[in-house]
């Protein structure tokens, strides 16, 4: 906090535990900080059969979970986080960009930096993303910006954490919120199967 120039954090996430990590000594140190008023918010990010538990314990504020129109699965665990009244933040929202015409497309360091992540953490999903390119050709919309309407557009997500290098990208997606999109493109996305 001192390095940070704060005399709380806001939102205080643990990074993708294991159901084994998240044990009393844990929540009681959490607990600790939030009472000495050190942390406000206690946050989590993980997917799968962690979320599944951290749903069921009414201990975080806010969870952290991968949805984006490659990955829909957790459609029913983000309902249930809302019904909780826990808070719903989304990773990875673009999807890793995976369904771009221009994947492999080096135009920059930072291009580099994002094949060699997808080569490396995401090559199975390449072809998934093949089958989404379409979303790169409806007028008046970029891909990208599909891809980020449909997160948001989604009543149950709280807030979508972007990656991005560029402050154009930047732009184009804080104006998507504001933005009408056709419900037939989305209903599309949520149709399609995989
Ligand atoms: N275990 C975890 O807790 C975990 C795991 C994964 C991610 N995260 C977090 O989730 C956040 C986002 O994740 P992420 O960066 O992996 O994935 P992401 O936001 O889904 O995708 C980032 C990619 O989208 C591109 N992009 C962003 N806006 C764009 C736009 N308007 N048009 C075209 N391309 C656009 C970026 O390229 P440009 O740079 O060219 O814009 C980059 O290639 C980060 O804060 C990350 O730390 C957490």
């Amino acid at each position: 906090m001192r390095k940070l120039n704060l005399d709380y954090i806001d939102l205080f996430q643990l990074h993708s535990p294991q159901v084994k990590h998240l044990t009393d000594d844990v929540f009681e140190t959490l607990e600790l900080f939030k009472s000495q008023g050190k942390i406000r918010n206690i946050g989590v990010s993980c997917d799968g059969k962690v979320l599944d538990h951290v749903l069921n314990l009414d201990f975080f504020d806010t969870v952290m979970l991968t949805y984006n129109i490659l990955e829909q699965e957790a459609d029913n665990q983000i309902k249930k986080a809302a019904q909780k009244n826990i808070g719903v933040l989304i990773k990875s929202p673009m999807a890793h960009g995976l369904y771009s015409n221009d994947i492999f497309k080096i135009r920059g360091l930072s291009d580099v930096w994002y094949l060699l992540r997808v080569l490396k953490n995401y090559r199975p999903q390449l072809f998934k993303g093949y089958k989404y390119r379409y979303i790169n050709s409806y007028p008046d919309w970029k891909g990208a910006e599909i891809a980020l309407k449909f997160v948001i557009e989604n009543q149950f997500v709280n807030a979508a954490m972007i990656g991005t290098t560029k402050t154009h990208h930047l732009n184009s997606n804080i104006n998507v919120v504001q933005r009408e999109i056709n419900q037939e493109i989305m209903q599309k996305l949520r149709r399609q199967i995989n």
